[in-house]
């Protein structure tokens, strides 16, 4: 496996892969890895001949200063695990590698445009978050042009708009999306796990435990009072807060008011956890091509 920080030896070699007819791979990742990740490189090491990985924490998609100096950093782990994942390559550019030494917020920005995708949920809740993935991605798309990247449904709303970034910049790049992984007690795996407390950690997997449950509630109960279940019984949880759960078109991500409006409906969660901002979903009717 080699280890690359600048974009001119990824360059090179992932062209010299493609010259030579190779198919490529792509996983964007922040680092500090878990299981959900390795299972991504673990698919495109099965699907590609080339699988690249980035390790990137991406300062403009953060608009939270706090949260991003607080994001966890294991660069020496990340390079252990993914060479027993099978990576071909792990990218770990420096943030002058990437965007320069400018002042990142004076910088003049490619304005994507996203749709209504990114204007709903996290697009509300962190405004410039869903431009700052779509800036990194695009470019990791022009630096290694993938043939698939690989992404986690954790991120159900992330995915949306990667597909409708591609779709609008004319981007040639097969998007897989892979089930979220779990922990064994429930708890969708995420890098922000590590930052929990023990309290914390031992609440948390109250969230997939109230969405499952809601599953069953939502075949005799209207949409609205599905939703009230969820926010109602995990507000009423120590340590727990939701900061919104919509339930909504899984391809429009816009919000449904009863359930024959859509095959494919899905929850949408963020739930502050202490501190610590967790997200989740689960879906409420799957067409069966989806399933
Ligand atoms: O999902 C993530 O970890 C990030 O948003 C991504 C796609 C790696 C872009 O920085």
């Amino acid at each position: 496996m080699f280890v690359y920080k600048t974009i001119r030896e990824l360059e090179e070699y992932v062209a010299f892969q493609r010259n030579n007819g190779k198919s490529i791979g792509l996983v964007p990742t922040m680092g500090a890895l878990h299981a959900g990740h390795l299972s991504l490189v673990e698919r495109s090491v099965a699907d590609n001949d080339v699988t690249v990985v980035s390790v990137f924490v991406n300062p403009t998609q953060f608009n939270n200063p706090a949260d991003l100096a607080t994001y966890p950093r294991r660069e020496e782990e990340d390079i252990r695990l993914l060479a027993g994942a099978g990576a071909t390559v792990v990218f770990m550019p420096t943030v002058e590698e990437i965007y320069g030494t400018g002042e990142l917020d004076k910088r003049e920005r490619h304005e994507f445009s996203l749709g209504g995708v990114a204007e709903v949920m996290e697009g509300k809740m962190r405004p410039g978050h869903f431009q700052g993935v779509a800036e990194i991605v695009s470019r990791l798309f022009a630096m290694v042009r993938p043939h698939r990247a690989y992404f986690g449904e954790k991120d159900f709303q992330q995915i949306a708009v990667i597909r409708e970034m591609v779709r609008t910049e004319g981007i040639d790049v097969e998007i897989v999306p892979c089930p979220i992984k779990r922990a064994d007690d429930g708890l969708a795996l995420s890098s922000r796990n590590a930052l929990l407390s023990p309290e914390e950690r031992a609440i948390a997997p109250e969230i997939y435990r109230v969405l499952s449950y809601s599953v069953g509630y939502s075949h005799d109960h209207s949409v609205q009072a599905t939703h009230d279940t969820v926010v109602e019984r995990l507000d009423s949880m120590p340590h727990l807060r939701v900061e919104y759960f919509e339930i909504v078109d899984a391809r429009t991500l816009q919000p449904v008011e009863e359930w024959e409006e859509s095959p494919w409906i899905v929850g949408c969660i963020t739930v502050y956890c202490g501190k610590v901002r967790l997200i989740d979903n689960i879906a409420y009717r799957t067409p069966a091509a989806e399933k």
